[in-house]
């Protein structure tokens, strides 16, 4: 059976790992030569993913039976409707179910009307006096957010960000100012500590894959701007040190919810779902709900899952998802390399030499993610680069063999977050949340 990958980032190249381990045939298009990727398919095609005419060409010509889509871009632009048409059956939702991320008014409204718990109180604007009169007559901080997609990177939160109600008003109008984006989303602020937890999806039943704690901010210490996650870690008990059971299950309870809703709203939901929560001291908030596996979220899950992921796929696109899929009971650690700058101004087009014998000997993974091939030399991109994962049977065994790994990974035109993973960063979410 031949499955079709989309994407050349970490999580596709995760992605491509499991499928290979689990006996799929892989043809993969992306935008950047991906050598991980490529190392692994029986074909590829470098295309811009929103190409779909491309794609499903691609599709045709090789017979595709299965398709996998990492990023939201392809979802939103409707690949997965254009491939169904072709007779590719997509673990993936389609342009309307995609809307739970490409549209934050369309995941708030869902939640609001199908009484989902775990909302934020919320609205959206397009245009300015009204957002401000709204802002004016909140008690406490808000979050502004533009209502499309941004990369993850077109939200700031006020106290954060934002640092008083002028510079909120001056991103309210950036925001507005751009179409593609789609109006202006203000949120309560939640306060707590944010995680993970992503979900397989069959339109009815949901699957549990382990939480994980993604790092946002640029920098060590957590400050600087947003990013797409620089890195993240997860523990043996597939719980995080500051989540307990009960707040995992009402998670779980929210997110079933939400499928059951998107199918009352005829548009079911296939595909990994990816839940973003705040842990507040009044249980878990919603931050976004995202239509994909969570980069770099997903080369932490994948690695240790035992369960064929290709049989997984196929059970999400018959509506036969089982729920007993198995994680091995181990901790990781993923920390992304990024080209210097990332956040801000990344400079691309520095070379990255790479040991990976070295890296596997450490007992760590490595996923390429925004890199290219150019004459033989890898070169950083403007994203990020490579997502490096130890895997132990502790957070600090996983952490210590992520670091080890780094040793084999150079090049002057990169920089990497240390501090995720450590025992000092996470003890420091565990007093966060006890201060509640
Ligand atoms: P998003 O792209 O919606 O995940 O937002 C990016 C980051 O902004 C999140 O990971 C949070 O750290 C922060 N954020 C977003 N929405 C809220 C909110 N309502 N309250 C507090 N922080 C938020
Ligand atoms: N790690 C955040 C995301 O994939 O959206």
């Amino acid at each position: 059976m031949r499955i079709l990958t989309v994407g050349g980032g970490g999580r596709e190249h995760a992605a491509v790992e499991a499928l290979f381990r689990s006996g799929a045939e892989i043809y993969s298009v992306m935008r950047n030569v991906n050598p991980g990727i490529i190392g692994r398919a029986k074909k590829y095609k470098i295309v811009d993913e929103k190409r779909i005419d491309d794609i499903c060409e691609f599709a045709i010509e090789h017979d595709i039976n299965y398709a996998f889509i990492g990023p939201e871009a392809p979802l939103e632009v409707g690949l997965v409707d254009a491939l169904e048409n072709i007779g590719v059956k997509c673990a993936a939702p389609t342009k309307a179910a995609a809307r739970i991320e490409t549209s934050k008014a369309f995941m708030r409204e869902l939640v609001s009307k199908h009484n989902i718990d775990g909302n934020l109180k919320y609205a959206s604007f397009n245009n300015a006096s009204d957002a401000e009169k709204y802002i004016r007559a909140q008690a406490s901080e808000i979050v502004v957010k533009p209502i499309g997609l941004t990369g993850g990177k077109g939200v700031k939160v006020q106290g954060e960000h934002l640092h008083n109600h002028e510079e909120t008003m001056a991103y309210v109008r950036e925001v507005l100012s751009v179409s593609s984006m789609g109006g202006v989303i203000i949120e309560e602020k939640a306060v707590g500590e944010e995680f993970t937890q992503m979900v397989f999806v069959d339109g009815k039943h949901i699957a549990p894959m382990p939480l994980v704690q993604d790092h946002k901010r640029a920098y060590e210490g957590d400050v600087g701007p947003n990013t797409g996650g620089m890195g993240s870690y997860s523990d043996a008990n597939h719980l995080l040190p500051f989540v307990p059971e009960e707040a995992r299950k009402k998670s779980l309870a929210i997110l079933q919810q939400i499928v059951n809703a998107m199918s009352a709203e005829g548009c079911p939901y296939v595909g990994p779902m990816y839940g973003q929560f705040m842990l507040t001291k009044n249980g878990p908030k919603i931050i976004e709900i995202n239509a994909r596996f969570g980069d770099p979220e997903a080369m932490n899950v994948l690695p240790i899952l035992e369960t064929g992921f290709f049989s997984i796929i196929k059970d999400m696109v018959s509506g036969k998802l089982k729920d007993d899929i198995k994680f091995k009971p181990l901790a990781t650690v993923c920390k992304y390399i990024v080209p210097i700058g990332y956040g801000t101004s990344p400079q691309s087009g520095h070379e990255i030499s790479v040991n990976e014998k070295g890296v596997s000997e450490c007992g760590a993974e490595m996923f390429y993610a925004n890199v290219d091939m150019v004459d033989g030399k890898l070169l950083t991109g403007t994203s990020r680069a490579i997502g490096l994962v130890g895997i132990g049977a502790t957070i600090e065994e996983a952490e210590q063999r992520c670091e080890s790994a780094l040793k084999f990974i150079s090049g002057s035109g990169i920089c990497v977050r240390h501090d995720i993973g450590k025992r000092s960063l996470i003890q420091k979410r565990v007093d966060h949340m006890k201060s509640l």
